[in-house]
């Protein structure tokens, strides 16, 4: 679906982004994993044209998506949504107004300054938090909801738009364990119900095993790791982690996932 050559983004003397070359097929379901300051945010950004490349490109369609201009940068923004960790949602306002905001870009100054939304994108927005298992906070506050409730309302803002890629900035690096399954549920629903592609950037290995088909690991900008949850070995995660002989994978792992497996549980045999 698009291809990305020889991505760089400096930052002064800083390259967080450093000749990345990836290709993305359509319908795919991608978790990018590495340490804090690996690139992961910056090359989500740049992917969505928030933030401009030093250098390469991403092609898609015959086009390079990264010297699009006007219109064609805004449809291509609409094609991919952003989810972020802090939901990014507009605390004082009501739920379904809020998902009604991922439509913004094809409104008039003149209708959003009075709020008002087309009879059938208020029915929409209510089959879509329906359909996130949410309907019922459509007219509370936003932030009268729990985190997981707020970062299913910013999954369904983004479903509003219709697109064909979804980026998600550690959408779960807020919530507790309960509400980061939710959640990733919910963008693993997307991904095989609509066939949209979910890139994901995830702080935590066993998530990315348990949710993605296809794991990159970033290390200081590079993609140090391109391949399938089977291929990541520990040995691999090492790698993309920069880790030394004492690496766990504990230490790279969220609750997620890992309270099922039994090792971790506490022991409850007694002698
Ligand atoms: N706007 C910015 N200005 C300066 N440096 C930045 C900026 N954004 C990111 N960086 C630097 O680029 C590197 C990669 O950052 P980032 O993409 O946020 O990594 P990650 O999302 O993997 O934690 C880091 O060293 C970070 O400090
Ligand atoms: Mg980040």
């Amino acid at each position: 679906m698009f291809e990305i050559r020889s991505l760089i983004r400096k930052f002064g003397e800083k390259t967080a982004v450093d000749k990345v070359s990836v290709s993305i097929p359509d319908a795919a379901m991608i978790g990018i994993i590495g340490r804090s300051g690996a690139g992961k945010s910056t090359l989500l950004r740049i992917l969505n044209r928030m933030t401009d490349a030093t250098s390469g490109e991403i092609l898609h369609e015959g086009r390079n998506i990264l010297s699009l201009r006007g219109a064609d940068k805004r449809a291509w923004q609409c094609d991919c949504a952003m989810i972020f960790q802090q939901f990014n949602l507009v605390p004082r306002m009501d739920v379904v107004s809020n998902v009604l905001h991922g439509t913004l870009n094809r409104r008039s100054t003149l209708s959003t300054m009075f709020n008002l939304y087309p009879q059938n994108d208020i029915h929409r927005a209510i089959d879509i938090l329906d359909r996130l298992g949410i309907a019922e906070q459509a007219p509370k506050r936003a932030d009268a909801l729990s985190g997981g409730q707020q970062q299913r309302v910013a999954i369904a803002r983004a479903l509003m738009q219709d697109p064909k890629i979804i980026l998600a900035d550690e959408p779960i690096a807020s919530l507790d364990p309960m509400n980061a399954t939710i959640v990733m549920d919910s963008l693993r629903r997307i991904h095989d119900e609509d066939g949209r592609t979910v890139i994901c950037n995830l702080h935590t290995l066993d998530t990315a095993r348990r949710y993605c088909d296809r794991v990159i690991g970033m290390r200081d900008g590079r993609v140090v790791f391109d391949g399938s949850p089977e291929q990541l070995t520990t040995g691999a995660a090492r790698d993309i982690y920069g880790a030394g002989a004492d690496f766990s994978e504990a230490a790279t792992s969220t609750d997620i996932g890992a309270l099922e497996k039994p090792g971790r549980q506490p022991d409850l045999v007694s002698a």
